[in-house]
Formats: structure tokens, sequence, C-alpha cells
């Protein structure tokens, strides 16, 4: 198991290219199941993620060339096995469009994972209104049905999984499907660019109410080569803005939409962060030290929870205190106890932590925990004077494609060495 090794206090320069989305490519990858034809992907990050929902694709007759191309001509199973499922939340996503195109899907049902229970109901619920018939069994979510209806289906809550998961469902069923109180994640507009290259029908994705006018599969003819390009990843780059501001550096964050953190970057602009927004990039200039805020995690538009870890690394080298509520889950606050190991202030009371900035953080091995945690402790490490060890960063290659490189390029004294 390899660890990182990072020597601070470090200044960073230049620019750093964002890659493409990983919550993009994910509901991309599935949404191949939907259409029988070789497609080409133009930017696939280079993640486990992805390479392991590519797996998954594989286990169902798909032919995959590795970051390249996906074609799902010959997928000939519905059945997605609890070994692959159980090892990423995400693969719950084949099940909307397996439903559509073949009329069954045995998938098994993800569980939890670290950062809280992560139900699927909202899923299943908006299948059944589809008129897929759901059962429970075994551990296995089983569904069928002799061809799924468009409906009006009103979430319970946001959810991006279950807004994707619905849309792709509705690409085949007969008549029209009306999402509302949808998630408006700009990775649901990608997911909505993308199904329009093959024809479909979707207007509303990017607000709270979608509409997809179903088709019938058994009429559709591949009309075109379809070569697509997956959005910028948004929160690797907040990762990045964030990792210059703490360092007080001068670095231009390349390839990503800003209007997609807008949230981060005004919050970030309240704290005192001096940022120059570019047409795909920002750049960052160096702010001095920032003042402490509060930030509530919420759907967006509001402030993402996948920037909240990194964001309360931040927050403990700010002036003063700074509050943090977070919303979509019950226990993402695993990056806390590290933080704290490596001298923040930071305590917790149910959902909100209450942060008091510091001056001086202390070298000390830490282990990740999950994905954005992690992130949390390299930027942590930047800003400590001496060596910290970074340990169980596997976890990091499931999102945040080369980091090691791209930090290093930026100039940190970073290395990554086997445990
Ligand atoms: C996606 C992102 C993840 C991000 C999250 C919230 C991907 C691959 N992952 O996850 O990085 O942190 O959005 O922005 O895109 N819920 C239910 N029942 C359901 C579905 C969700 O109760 O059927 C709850 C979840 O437990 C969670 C909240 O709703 O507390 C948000 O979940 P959801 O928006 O579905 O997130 P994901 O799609 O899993």
């Amino acid at each position: 198991m390899d660890k990182l090794i990072i020597k601070g206090p470090t200044k960073l320069k230049g620019e750093v290219a964002i890659s493409a989305s990983k919550n993009a490519t994910l509901p991309i990858l599935a949404a191949t199941l939907l259409f029988p034809e070789k497609i080409e992907f133009k930017n696939l990050p280079g993640l486990s993620d992805i390479k392991f929902f590519m797996q998954i694709l594989e286990s169902l007759g798909a032919g995959i060339e590795d970051l390249k191309s996906v074609d799902c001509t010959s997928v000939n199973k519905t059945y997605a096995d609890y070994d692959l499922v159980r090892k990423m939340r995400a693969s719950i996503l084949v099940l909307g469009p397996l439903l559509s195109r073949f009329g069954e899907a045995v998938v098994s049902l993800p569980g939890g994972c670290a950062i809280g229970s992560r139900p699927v109901d909202i899923h299943l619920t908006g299948m059944e209104a589809l008129g897929a018939e759901i059962i429970l069994e075994k551990g296995y979510v089983k569904a069928k049905a002799d061809r799924l209806k468009g409906a009006k289906i009103d979430l319970d809550f946001p959810s991006v999984g279950a807004t994707e998961n619905l849309m792709m469902a509705a690409v085949w069923a007969e008549g029209e499907t009306l999402i509302s109180n949808a998630a408006r994640e700009p990775e649901i507009e990608d997911l909505a660019n993308f199904l329009k290259e093959f024809g479909c029908d979707i207007q509303g994705a990017g607000t709270s109410r979608i509409t997809i006018k179903g088709r019938d599969f058994k009429s559709y003819k591949p009309a075109k080569e379809i070569k697509y390009s997956i959005i910028g990843d948004r929160i690797e780059a907040a990762t990045y803005i964030i990792a210059g501001l703490m360092t007080d550096s001068h670095i231009k964050v390349t390839h990503f939409h800003p209007e997609h953190i807008k949230a981060v970057i005004d919050v970030l602009i309240k704290m005192g962060a001096k940022l120059e927004t570019h047409d795909n990039a920002i750049e960052v200039f160096p702010s001095g030290k920032l003042n402490g805020t509060k930030i509530d995690t919420a759907p967006f538009p509001g402030f993402p929870t996948d920037v909240q870890a990194q964001l309360m690394a931040l927050m403990g080298i700010s002036n003063g205190l700074s509050f943090v509520r977070e919303n979509i889950f019950e226990n993402r606050f695993m990056h806390v106890p590290e933080l704290v190991r490596m001298g923040m202030d930071i305590e917790l009371e149910a959902s909100a932590a209450i942060i008091e900035g510091q001056t001086n953080l202390s070298p000390a091995p830490v282990m990740c925990t999950d994905l954005r945690a992690s992130a949390a402790l390299i930027l942590a490490a930047l800003v400590t004077a001496g060596e910290s060890e970074i340990n169980r960063i596997y976890h990091l290659d499931r999102g945040y494609e080369n980091l090691c490189g791209k930090l290093k390029d930026l100039g940190a004294n970073i290395e990554r060495v086997k445990a």
C-alpha cells in the first residue's frame, strides 16, 4: 500500500489542468448501456473508480478499450454482482439503463459507506413510478417491466444519483417523464448533453424540473459516430484553488467551468481570497491569511459537501472562528480527528464543526478515510513545517488523477512511496 510523504511548508507556482469529472463520467458510462454502438471518449479520467466501473460494464458483456471507448452492442447480462457493486456505490447507476433497454435488471444493493448509510429508496420508488416491479431479495434489487411507462415523479430529496438513474430509465420508456425536485448539479446537465448526442429529447437538465420524451428502443438506429468530451472536475478544481490559497501562492487552475463552483468561489472571496475568473479557469493570487467564515453544505447550487473537508482545512489556518454544518451526509467528519492530530483546533457537535484557526501545524502520520477527507489531509500537509506522512492513499486514486504529479509540477515537495 502506497503512502505520501510531503515536506512543507511549500509555495506553489504555475498552472494545473483539471481532469474530466469523476462524478460526470460515472453516470455517462452507465448510460452507454442504453445504446448498441461503440462510443468513444476524448478525456476519460485515469481514476480507479472509472476503471472499476468499466469492469462492471465488461461483466455485463460490454467491449471496453481502456479509457478510450465502450461498446455495449453485445451486452447480454442484466445482473450486477455483489462483489463488483459493493466496491462502489455508483454501481447502482446501471439499474436504470439496464431496465430501460432490457426490461429487467438484478443489481446488488450497494450498502452504506464510510460517510453515511446512503440508501437507494428514492431510486427505487422512482423506478416503480415508471411501472417497474421491484423486489428486494437476499441483498439484491430485482427489477422488471415489459416496457417502462413515462410518469410524473416528484423526488423526496434532490438526489443526484436518483435523478441520473431515472433520466436514463426514461430514455426508452413509453411517453413522457417529468422529474420534479430533480438534482441540479452540473453533472446532471452533462449526462443530459451526452444523451442528446443520441437524439434523446431531454429538457430542463440543470433545473429542478426535467422532462424526458421516451422513444422505442426497437426503432433506434445509431446515426453517427460519437466522441464525447466530459466536463472538468469542479471538485478537483476547488481542491487546487484551496491549495493555492492555503500556501499563499499564485497559481492558475484551468480546464473547468468556474460557474460550476460559484458557491465555493463566493465563500472564498468572502474569506478574503484574491481570485480572478477567466473563461475556463480561475487564477489564485497570494491573499495572506484569510478570515474564518460559516458554511452550510447543500444540494447544488449550494455549497458542495464534496468540498467541505478541503474548506475545513483552510478554515483550520484562517483567522478566528469558522463554522461548518454538514447537511448531506451524516458521518462526513472523519477528516476531523486526523486534522486535529496535525494541530488544528476543531470541535464537533452533531452535524456541525467549530474551527478555531491556528498558526502552526505539526507533522504527524495520518490516515485517509475517504476521498475528500484525504484531500483535506494533503492540503494541511502542504502548509505544515516538516515531514507529514499520509497513509491509505488508495482513496485519493479514486478521485484525483495524478495528484502527486500535478502537485509536484506546481512545486510541492511530495513523494509517493511504498508503505
Ligand atoms: C453524488 C456524488 C457524491 C456527492 C453527492 C452529493 C457521484 C458518483 N457521487 O452521490 O460525490 O457527495 O452526490 O452531492 O456523483 N439519499 C437517500 N435515498 C436515496 C438517495 C440518496 O436517502 O435513494 C440520501 C443519501 O443517503 C445522502 C443524500 O441523499 O444523504 C444525497 O445523496 P445523493 O444526492 O443521491 O448522492 P449520490 O448520488 O450518492
